[in-house]
């Protein structure tokens, strides 16, 4: 990274759930440039599909130069990747061997968004840093890929941040979808065989900026603290947001067959994340409480 004029980072996914809340906590003097590929509020350059080798190369030369890259943007329709994986390899895992190829030969930092989808989650306990992957998914599959090119292309540089249950102020996700069904409905079928952390992006954004700046070359689980399922989230959730008259059921996976196996418990654990920051992310329900009250 160089110390004359300000430092550029280049912050993909922009228009995403989590990437857009990348771009809401830049630190003070980081002068950031959002990438997707559709437009947003935040979005600098819209239009660019990391599929493409050319169109990084282009986003390089034209935007750059960048002290730093944080990868958020991903094909992440886990179900239709089961139908498309070509498609998604490209996006998940060909994208993150290109941008990490760039990234090595400017010598910078590539921080990669991956995902608890490359554990098998036959597990009983939290998965650490260095747990053997094994993909059950389209999707786990593609994202492993992502994290085995980029460490590939630039070993050094490379910081993979593996998150899971994902939510926040922008994008599709469970707390919206529950809330809204509550208010049509009075009862509600909640898986409650998965066991995972739900995890705020306002917990994670500020995370992955740190992991840039102080972190070093490897992996780092970054998940809320504390765990439950699908059904203990939709409870707290309704609770905190002070919804009543809605019973929500327990109910299995096998109740709800999806295209995608889905691990079935994915904890992580995130010792390094927390070692790094002098401190873990908040347990999960104080931090959805915190985004129901943002
Ligand atoms: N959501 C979760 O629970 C979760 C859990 C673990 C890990 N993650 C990881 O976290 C990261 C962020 O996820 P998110 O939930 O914020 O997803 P998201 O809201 O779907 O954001 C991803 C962004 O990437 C863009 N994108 C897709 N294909 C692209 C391409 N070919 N070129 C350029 N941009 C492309 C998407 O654009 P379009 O919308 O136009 O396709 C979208 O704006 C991803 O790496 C994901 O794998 C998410």
């Amino acid at each position: 990274m160089t110390n004359e004029g300000p430092m550029r980072v280049l912050v993909t996914g922009a228009a995403g759930m989590l990437g857009s809340q990348v771009l809401l906590v830049v630190p003070d003097g980081i002068q950031v440039v959002g990438t997707d590929l559709t437009d947003g509020s935040g979005v600098e350059v819209a239009g660019v599909d990391l599929a493409d080798p050319d169109a990084i190369a282009t986003l390089f030369a034209k935007h750059g130069p960048f002290h730093g890259v944080i990868h958020t943007a991903a094909y992440t329709a886990v179900d239709k990747a089961e139908e498309d994986e070509a498609l998604a390899l490209r996006v998940n895992g060909d994208a993150c061997g290109v941008l990490a190829r760039r990234c090595a030969a400017d010598g910078i930092p590539l921080v990669v968004v991956s995902t608890d989808f490359v554990f098998d989650g036959t597990a009983s306990t939290p998965y650490s840093e260095d747990a053997q992957p094994n993909p059950v998914s389209a999707y786990g599959r593609t994202k492993l890929e992502g994290e085995r090119q980029a460490f590939a292309a630039h070993p050094t540089g490379t910081r993979v941040v593996r998150t899971q249950w994902l939510y926040g102020p922008r994008g599709k996700h469970f707390p919206g979808t529950i809330l809204n069904l509550a208010k049509d409905r009075d009862s509600l079928k909640v898986v409650d065989d998965q066991t995972g952390s739900p995890t705020s992006t306002l917990e994670l954004a500020p995370a992955l900026w740190d992991v840039l700046l102080k972190g070093e070359s490897g992996i780092y689980h970054a998940a809320c603290e504390e765990s439950c399922t699908w059904h203990g989230f939709a409870s707290a959730l309704l609770e905190l947001a002070g919804v009543e008259g809605v019973e929500v059921t327990p109910c299995s996976t096998d109740e709800f067959p999806r295209p995608a196996r889905r691990p079935t418990y994915s904890v992580l654990e995130c010792g390094r994340l927390a070692a790094l920051r002098g401190a873990p992310l908040a347990p999960w329900r104080s931090a959805l409480s915190t985004y129901l009250g943002s």
